[in-house]
Formats: structure tokens, sequence, C-alpha cells
């Protein structure tokens, strides 16, 4: 009796003071998060696809099945990866898909001319790239070359990917050793077409998109249809996608997608690893960026289509610094940090709470460049920070967003703030609840009081993803040092939760009946 009595008091005490609220309306959830928000993007860039997921089928030191090393398939098919983008990026304008079929010994060399000029011997092409999906399980989405390819060639590649019948496409595939479709859904019509991928004008491209949508149109099937992606606005500009979402029909347009960075300054990113407060609050204010940069491009995409018909897809985003001290510029090759955990939990939530319209993101990038989930080095690998908080929240995949309300105190540093917690919620289909708390306050750790209405809940479980240091990261020598732990830091009774978020954690709680 006297514990109940003191366990209501802290309960009453707790709601009283409660600087950090959370209400969850459980049972009034309609929409899905789509599992494509957890995808991510391989480019023929340094080290992400030679030497981090392909390392050929003659490979004596790392094990692989049909060249794709199987310790990172493994670790990716742990995170349930749904969909992966390739071929780039900036190199997909200058990829010639013909140049990556056929016997090895017979294809071509190419320069990769945005990353590092180093020759690309095209060992890794279209059949590859399926076997990979193959491995992984995952849905293959391909970026097509607008840039500097042809209509005709993009158009030829769509036919030999997805072409059931007898075609010279098809025939081609066969010919090549796999007589049946790839049946490749997704579609990128050009990357980055305001830079990279052409230098074009939202207007230019509008047209040049709906030309090339009129004939990337082979499905596998009579009633299959493939999903037609428009190069998406950098950032804030909100003027492209109001240009596209105006001037293409929308009868070939299934999605557009949007490219986010968090970069500190372009022309001075900062050390992965070596930074300050100053440096840190200025990220996660640019890793907050996408929340404005989500709405904003979400009321213009509602004005054009109330019905929500097109999907935005943030298929780029993630932290960008320096490469690491003696690697090659051009690789992009960085470390990962608790930093960058805060951006990944922030900016998934962020998505998650906007999947009445963000049906697909792309991580960038998968393997060794920016804010890659893995990285390697020969036959060693270490999972990022970022790779535990995808694998957290891997539990929100194709679950019900639950409508939430947060109030949050600030994290303030030299008279700016941000909100200190982010969260989102969701119900999966055996009825359990999963709330995911990002508190980037490096400083402070924050109480939090989850009121939960709708339903009742009797068990609450978690795990947390935190270090002694904000800069804290795994390396070759340490793998281990930052990685997720139970936690047990949160109290349920009479379905008010309460629960202390760490300085700079990440926490995924699950509740049941
Ligand atoms: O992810 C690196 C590059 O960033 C991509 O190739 C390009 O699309 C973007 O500018």
């Amino acid at each position: 009796m006297r514990n109940t009595l003191l366990a209501i008091f802290c309960l009453i005490s707790a709601t009283s003071i409660a600087q950090n609220k959370l209400v969850l309306n459980t049972d009034l959830g309609e929409t899905t998060i789509s599992k494509d928000i957890y995808g991510h993007f391989s480019e023929h860039l340094g080290r992400c696809i030679y030497g981090g997921l392909y390392v050929g089928e003659e490979n004596k030191l790392v094990p692989h099945i049909n060249g794709m090393r199987t310790d990172v398939v493994n670790a990716l098919k742990n995170l349930n990866i749904p969909n992966l983008r390739w071929p780039g990026g900036c190199f997909a304008d200058t990829y010639h898909w013909k140049d990556g079929i056929g016997p090895k010994a017979e294809r071509p060399t190419i320069v990769n001319s945005w990353w590092g000029n180093v020759t690309e011997d095209n060992s890794f092409g279209s059949h590859e790239f399926m076997e990979l999906c193959r491995q992984l399980g995952t849905e293959p989405y391909i970026s097509g070359n607008v840039g500097s390819g042809t209509v005709q060639e993009l158009s030829d590649w769509v036919q030999y990917m997805n072409f059931q019948g007898t075609s010279p496409m098809s025939d081609l595939r066969a010919q090549n050793g796999h007589p049946e479709p790839f049946k490749v859904k997704y579609w990128g019509i050009g990357n980055e077409a305001w830079g990279c991928g052409g230098n074009m004008t939202a207007e230019h491209y509008a047209d040049v998109y709906r030309q090339y949508a009129t004939y990337v149109n082979t499905s596998w099937e009579k009633d299959s249809r493939i999903f037609k992606i428009a190069s998406g606005a950098s950032d804030d500009d909100y003027h492209w996608t109001e240009v596209l979402m105006k001037e293409v029909p929308h009868s070939m347009l299934d999605g557009i997608g949007v490219h986010h960075y968090s970069v500190i300054d372009w022309s001075k990113k900062g050390s992965a690893t070596d930074f300050d407060e100053e440096l840190y609050f200025t990220t996660m204010s640019r890793a907050y960026d996408m929340e404005r940069i989500v709405r904003g491009h979400a009321t213009i995409m509602d004005k054009y289509d109330p019905d929500k018909k097109v999907a935005m897809m943030v298929d780029e985003w993630g932290g960008w610094y320096d490469v690491e001290p003696g690697t090659n510029g051009g690789f992009l090759y960085q470390q990962n940090t608790m930093r960058d955990a805060m951006i990944a939990g922030m900016t998934l939530n962020i998505f998650n709470n906007h999947a009445d319209r963000v049906k697909m993101a792309n991580l960038a990038q998968v393997v060794n460049v920016l804010q890659a989930v893995i990285l390697t080095d020969e036959e060693r690998i270490i999972l990022t920070p970022t790779y535990h908080v995808m694998e957290m929240y891997k539990v929100h995949q194709n679950a019900t967003l639950i409508p939430m309300h947060l109030k949050t105190e600030n994290y303030s540093y030299k008279g700016k703030s941000l909100p200190a917690i982010s969260s989102s919620a969701s119900k999966d289909a055996s009825g359990k609840v999963h709330v995911t708390l990002t508190n980037i306050d490096m400083n402070k750790s924050h109480d939090i009081l989850v009121d939960l209405r709708g339903e009742d809940f009797k068990t609450v479980t978690g795990r947390i993803l935190a270090s002694a240091k904000i800069q804290d990261h795994n390396t070759f020598e340490m793998p281990d040092k930052v990685k997720p732990k139970t936690y047990s830091g949160a109290k349920l009774q009479s379905n008010k939760l309460t629960a202390t978020l760490p300085a700079g954690s990440v926490v995924v709680l699950e509740l049941s009946k």
C-alpha cells in the first residue's frame, strides 16, 4: 500500500513538473510509415561499390557470394534494407549502362570524372547490382542517365531490365545469362538535374522529364507499372518543386526527389570526429532544417496534388564532413560519431511524422561514403552509430504512424535554440507500440512524460544508444565502443510513462498490452 501511494505520488509530481511531454493517441493512427523511408544509396564513388559492397568473384581474402561481401550483406539484411538506389548520384548522369553488361573482360573502362578521376572497369553493372539486391532481398531503385545520355539509351535500359517477351534488349539480357526480367519498379529520371545532372533550369528539366518519361515505360507485365521519379530540388529550392508539380502531368510523375545534406559550410565542412560544440550545434541546425524543408515542399505538393498521389522521395540525405585525413579527397570517406546518430535519430523521426507525403528516403551513402552505416577496411568491417539507429528504428517500417503532440525543452547554445527532443511513434501489425526518442542536447539529460491515450499498456521495454562523448565512434580497433544497450530508464504506470533521456542519446521503447 505504502509503495503504491509512493508510486502515485511520484507519478503526480512527474506529471505536474514535466517540461517535456509527449501525448500519443495510440488508437487514432491512419497513415502507414513506408518501409522505404529506411532506404539506402550506393554510388560508384570511392569505396562504396568496389571494396565496400563488391569485392569481385575471384577475391580470396574477403568472404563473398558471387562477389558480394557476405559480412556487409548480412549486416544490411539485419536492417531490413527496403530499397537501394544505384548507380548515383552524380555518377548516374555519366553512366552508360551498356558498358556494364556482357563478359567482364570485354567491358570498356571509363574515367569516373565526378569522383577522383579513377578508372572504372565496369565490373559491377546491371546484373551485379541485381544480384546484390537479390542477396539483400531489397527493391532496386535505378537512376537513369539524363545529363549525358539519350532518351533511347534510357528506354533501352528499361526494356533490358524489364521486358518479358522477345525484344532486342530482352534478348540481349537472356544472352547475358538472365532470361527472366529483373522487374525493376523504381526509375529515377536523372539526378540533381539542377547541378551535376545537367545544370538545367526547373523549366527546362520539366520538359526534358516529360520527354524521357514518355519513353520510360516498359513494365514486366501487362498491368504492372514502373514508378517514375523526377530529379528533385536541392534543400529549400521550392521553385523547383513548384515548376515540376505544375508542368508535369501527374500521370507520368510518381515521385519527386529532394536532397538535403547536413553540412556546416560547403567551403569548410570540418572534421567528422574532431568538432566542438559550435560545430555540433551548427550540424544539428542543418539537420533540423529537414523539418522545414519537408514541410515547404509538402505544402507546394499539396497545392497541386491534394490527394497526395505523388510521393516525396528524399533520395539523398545525411551528414557531410571533410574526408578522413590521408584519404582520397574525391572518395568522400568519413568517420561516423554519435553526432551522426543524432542526425539519423532526428531525421528519421521527421520522415516518420511526414509519412503521408514522404514515401521514400535514401541515406547517403550505404558503405564507406558520407554518413555510411558500414565502414570497411579490407576484410574488416565496423557498424557505425548511424547503423545502430537505423537498426533501432526498423520497427517503424510499414507500421501505422501514431498521431502525437510533443512539447520539448530547447537545447540552447550561444543564444540559439533547437528542440532538444524529437520523437515518432507507430503501431505494428501485432499491436505493439514503438516510440523513438532522440535527445540532441549534448550537455543535459531530459526527463519526459509520455501520456498514452486510447489503449491500455502493461509493459515497457527499451534500448538506448548513448556514449560518454558526442564525438565517440567505432574504429576497427574498437568496433563495439558505441552500440545499443538495454534501457531501464522508463517507468510505466496507469498509461503514464516517464523516461530519462541522457545527453546525446537515442532511445526506442516498446509498449505491449
Ligand atoms: O552523395 C554524393 C553526391 O551528392 C551525389 O553524387 C550527388 O547527387 C550529391 O550532390
